[in-house]
């Protein structure tokens, strides 16, 4: 059963009685009802009436009408205003622009701006690296999308993706330190997308694609990355692969197999699922075994596009061409970025010993935690409110932190796998079953990444210069 979370929360200001048992019944009358009450503030006191304002996490809009009358009909009590926490927070948008620079005077505004200005326009002008010295492309990442496939939402357009993307920016600087900035996009034509993004390019030292629909992301991501000098990194698809390689080692070192002796499946070849296959491959499984909504993919099968042809060419090693369940039988680890409620308990049970579910479908993942953990040694789901929570938020801060201190001007594979490493790394000693990734607000998380990614970037370089 659903348990209500931050993620909706609502404050109901009301007037109650001065009395004694007010509190126990308004607090009574909120848990009857299912919510979960957080906070219990008296804002005004008088001698015939108080003033109160109740925070509660609830599950839905009819539930916070249910704990709203159930508050109301209470002897004495008036609701006044019922306020939702997470539209509050969301007023007037979540970021603004603010100045490194002081401008208190003429001296600072001739030095800033014109005349003074003019002379760092020319140097750019004269060597274009200086834009990385000089201007703000130094720190700077534009968050793209065309809000074709926003969060479990779907196709809901480029304004309304607008929220996710400021959170994304908000993410970015909060845990690594990068300036994002959100470009939602009016257009899902592809090569219109990579026209305005080549325009865009110069302010930027990094493009995060984000929440753009399979297969098209493929298309954008490997035409970007060619007509582009800085790295472009399609988070739904590698920032996930990065997380899940970093989970798996840590899985496999719970339950003592090498990744050479597993074979895997993954459930689901969009955006997340092919990438994880792609940066999987690098670690020579024993064999995966890709599913979607049509079956296994394998050669024989009709309809491939590039992406699918691809994935059949490249895993499979026995044309199998079953269903999913069929699949499971035996396989060492289920990894599901497809959809919710695939798998039951007695699916899981037909894997191997040991076998290691991770359930990735949001916000309902493959299979309940719970009813996965009967026959699995390890699970873990995209959910905050279960262990083992695999999340983005720690592989693209420190990713793209990484990345620009580099001052890279590509991504391959090695980084990837440097920052899954790092992730899986800084779990250390306090590995088990329940924690095979560090928490997001692990503060050593982003600086490793950053670290190795670095590293890795500038083992590029130097590759790429000394050939
Ligand atoms: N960190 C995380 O936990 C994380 C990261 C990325 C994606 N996800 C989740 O993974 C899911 C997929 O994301 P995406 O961006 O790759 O989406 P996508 O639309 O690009 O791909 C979805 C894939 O799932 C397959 N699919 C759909 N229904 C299926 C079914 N009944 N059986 C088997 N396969 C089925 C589709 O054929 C497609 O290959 C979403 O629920 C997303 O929220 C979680």
């Amino acid at each position: 059963m659903p348990v209500p979370g931050p993620g909706y929360s609502i404050t109901v200001r009301l007037e109650a009685p001065p009395s004694a048992s007010a509190a126990g019944d308004l607090t009574s009358a909120v848990g009857r009802v299912g919510g979960v009450l957080t906070a219990f503030d008296v804002v005004e006191s008088h001698s015939d009436v108080i003033v109160v304002d109740i925070t509660a996490n609830v599950l839905s809009a009819d539930h916070a009408e249910d704990i709203t009358k159930a508050l109301d009909t209470l002897a004495g009590v008036r609701v006044r205003k019922v306020s939702d926490r997470t539209f509050l927070m969301h007023l007037g948008g979540k970021l603004e622009v603010t100045p490194k620079v002081a401008l208190r005077n003429r001296d600072d505004l001739s030095r800033a701006y014109t005349p003074g200005v003019a002379r760092v326009c020319q140097a750019i002008a004269a060597n274009p690296d200086d834009a990385r010295r000089l201007t703000i492309k130094r720190n700077t990442v534009a968050v793209v999308t065309d809000g074709s496939a926003v969060l479990g939402l779907g196709n809901i357009g480029p304004a309304a993706a607008l929220p996710v993307m400021e959170g994304k920016a908000a993410l970015f600087k909060k845990f690594a330190g990068v300036d994002a900035w959100p470009v939602c996009l009016d257009t899902q034509d592809p090569d219109e997308i990579i026209r305005i993004v080549r325009a865009l390019a110069p302010v930027y030292a990094g493009i995060n694609l984000e929440d753009i629909a399979a297969p098209r992301c493929f298309e954008i991501e490997a035409r970007l990355r060619e007509q582009l000098d800085i790295p472009v990194f399609h988070d739904d698809q590698h920032g996930t692969a990065i997380v899940v390689v970093a989970a798996l080692r840590n899985a496999l070192r719970v339950i003592g197999k090498p990744i050479e002796k597993c074979r895997i499946v993954v459930s689901g070849v969009g955006a997340a699922g092919s990438a994880i296959i792609r940066l999987l491959l690098r670690k020579s499984p024993a064999d995966i075994v890709a599913v979607d909504i049509e079956g296994a993919v394998h050669g024989a099968r009709h309809h491939l596009d590039d992406n699918l042809r691809w994935v059949a060419e490249n895993t499979n090693r026995e044309a199998f061409s079953g269903t999913l369940h069929e699949a499971l039988v035996g396989a060492d680890v289920f990894i599901g970025v497809s959809a919710p409620n695939l798998l039951g308990a007695e699916h899981v049970a037909t894997m191997a010993d040991d076998a290691v579910v991770f359930a990735l479908a949001n916000p309902d993942p493959e299979i309940d935690p719970l009813e996965a953990q009967r026959h699995a040694a390890v699970v873990a789901t995209g959910r905050s409110d279960y262990p083992n929570q695999i999340n983005n938020v720690l592989a693209f801060p420190g990713f793209f932190r990484g990345l620009l201190d580099a001052q890279a001007h590509q991504i391959d594979d090695e980084m990837l796998l440097a920052a899954a490493n790092a992730i899986a790394d800084v779990v250390d000693d306090r590995l088990n079953a329940s924690f095979i990734v560090p928490s997001v607000f692990d503060s050593a998380v982003a600086p490793a990444v950053a670290e190795a990614v670095r590293a890795a970037a500038r083992g590029e370089e130097e590759v790429a210069s000394a050939s």
